[in-house]
C-alpha cells in the first residue's frame, strides 16, 4: 500500500475493524468539538516557500532526551492497540525501532511491557498513570526500571474518562462481555476477528499481574476506574522522587500548570488534550502551544500531541517551539490497515513530507526550523 496520505490509511482500518474499536480509535468526548478544533488550528497556518538556499541535502534527524531521532516524530501510547491486528504491539515497536523513531508503551496495552522489551533493539519510553492503588503505580515503575526502559510518560489528563458517545453507543467500558450488535459487527468484520481469535481472547496482558478481570472488557472497565481522580501537584512531586530517570508529564494545556510541571524537574511536558477524548470543548494544542513553551524554560523541552496528520502540521508545529511531536490514531490505523510494512511506509511517508516542506521553505535541518521559527510561518 503506498501511503498517499493518512486519510486513505483511516478508511482502509475502517473497513478492516469491527465497529468497537473502529469508533473506538475515531472517536472523542462529548461533541467531539476538540477532535474538530485540533485540525483547524493548523489550517489558520502555511509555510513561507524560500528559495535559492542549497536545499540538495535535507536531514529530519533530531534529538530528544538522550533520544537520536530520524524523524521529529514519536508514536503516542494508545491503548488497546494491540487490537487493531493480531501482534500489533510488537509492530508497533519493530517499526520504531527500524525507522529510529521513539514509542511510548500505554498502560492499557495488550503485550506486557516486558515482552515488548524483550525484542532486539527496542527502547520504548512507558507510559503510566497513577492509579488509586499505589502498590500498582510502585510495581510498575519497578517493571519500567528492571526492563531497562529511561523513560516514563505519566498521563495527567485522565482524572475521569468523560462520555464518549461512540463508546457509550457500543458499551466499551461498560458491558463486561460483547453486545449481539457488537458480535454481528464481529462477523462483518471476518478477516480481523479470525486474525484475533486464531489466538485466543486477548486481554490486556500489561495489567494481567494486578488482577483487573478476567475478559478484555471486564480489565477495561476496572482499569479505567482505577485512575486516581484524587492526584495533585504532591503525587506528582512523589512520582518525581520514586523515578530517577526521564519524566514526561503528558496532557499539560495550560503555561501555570507547565510552570508547575518545570519547578517539580519534569524533563518535557506534553501538550495534549488527549486527541479531544478528555475536554470538549478544549482549545486545539496548537493553540496553547507558544504560552506552554515560553514558561517552561531551558531544563524543560515541550512535545506537542493531537491532530497531527501531515508533514506541514509537524514543521509548522516544530516552528512554534515544540521538539518532537507525538501521533496517536495514525499508528493505529497504519496497523489496522495493513500491520507493519504499512506502518513503515506511513512513516517514511510522513518523513518524505517533511522533507518536501523543509525543502521547499528553504531549512536544511530541524534545528534550522526551530531557529527559523515564526519567521517561516504566516497565519491567515
Ligand atoms: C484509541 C486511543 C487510545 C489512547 N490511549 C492512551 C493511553 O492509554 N494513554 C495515554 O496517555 N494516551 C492515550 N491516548 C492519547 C494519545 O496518546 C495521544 O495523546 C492522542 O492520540 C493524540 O491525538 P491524535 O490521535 O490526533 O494524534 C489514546 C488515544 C487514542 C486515539
Amino acid at each position: 500500500m503506498v501511503f498517499v496520505g493518512l486519510e486513505n490509511l483511516q478508511q482502509k482500518a475502517e473497513c478492516m475493524l469491527p465497529r468497537l474499536f473502529r469508533d473506538y480509535v475515531a472517536g472523542g468526548a462529548h461533541s467531539e468539538r476538540t477532535v474538530q478544533a485540533n485540525r483547524n488550528a493548523f489550517k489558520k497556518w502555511t509555510i513561507v516557500p524560500r528559495c535559492l538556499r542549497d536545499v540538495s541535502q535535507i536531514s529530519t534527524a533530531t534529538h530528544w532526551l538522550g533520544y537520536d531521532c530520524a524523524a521529529p516524530f514519536m508514536l503516542a501510547p494508545v491503548g488497546f492497540a494491540g487490537m487493531m491486528r493480531y501482534g500489533a504491539d510488537f509492530m508497533a515497536a519493530r517499526a520504531a525501532a527500524k525507522k529510529k523513531i521513539p514509542f511510548c508503551v500505554s498502560t492499557f496495552s495488550i503485550t506486557s511491557l516486558e515482552d515488548i522489551c524483550a525484542v532486539q533493539g527496542v527502547d520504548v519510553l512507558a507510559q503510566i498513570y497513577v492509579f488509586r492503588d499505589r502498590e500498582i503505580t510502585r510495581d510498575m515503575i519497578s517493571r519500567a526500571r528492571q526492563c531497562g526502559v529511561r523513560t516514563l510518560v505519566l498521563t495527567v489528563d485522565t482524572p475521569i474518562t468523560p462520555l464518549r458517545p461512540r463508546d457509550e453507543k457500543n458499551g466499551f467500558r461498560r458491558l463486561t462481555n460483547p453486545s449481539l450488535a457488537q458480535m454481528v459487527s464481529f462477523a462483518q468484520a471476518w478477516r480481523w476477528s479470525l486474525g484475533m481469535l486464531r489466538h485466543g481472547m486477548p486481554v490486556l496482558a500489561n495489567l494481567q499481574p494486578y488482577g483487573m478481570g478476567r475478559t478484555l472488557l471486564e480489565q477495561a472497565k476496572t482499569a479505567a476506574s482505577q485512575i486516581d481522580s484524587r492526584l495533585t501537584w504532591k503525587d506528582l512531586e512523589w512520582l518525581r522522587a520514586q523515578w530517577g530517570g526521564k519524566l514526561v508529564v503528558k496532557g499539560i494545556m495550560h503555561s501555570d500548570d507547565a510552570a508547575q510541571c518545570v519547578a517539580v524537574g519534569v524533563d518535557t511536558v506534553m501538550v495534549s488534550n488527549h486527541g479531544g477524548r478528555q475536554l470538549d470543548p478544549a482549545p486545539a494544542t496548537l493553540d496553547v502551544l507558544p504560552d506552554i513553551v515560553a514558561s517552561s524554560g531551558a531544563s524543560c523541552s515541550v512535545v506537542m500531541d493531537s491532530g497531527i496528520r501531515r508533514g506541514a502540521d509537524v514543521v509548522c508545529a516544530l516552528a512554534q517551539g515544540s521538539s518532537l511531536v507525538a501521533m496517536g490514531r495514525p499508528w493505529a490505523w497504519a496497523l489496522a490497515a495493513g500491520g507493519e510494512a504499512t506502518l513503515i511506509e506511513m512513516i517514511e511517508g510522513l518523513q518524505g513530507e517533511i522533507r518536501d516542506v523543509m525543502a521547499l521553505a528553504g531549512v536544511t535541518s530541524i534545528e534550522a526550523v526551530h531557529n527559523a521559527g515564526y519567521a517561516m510561518l504566516r497565519r491567515c
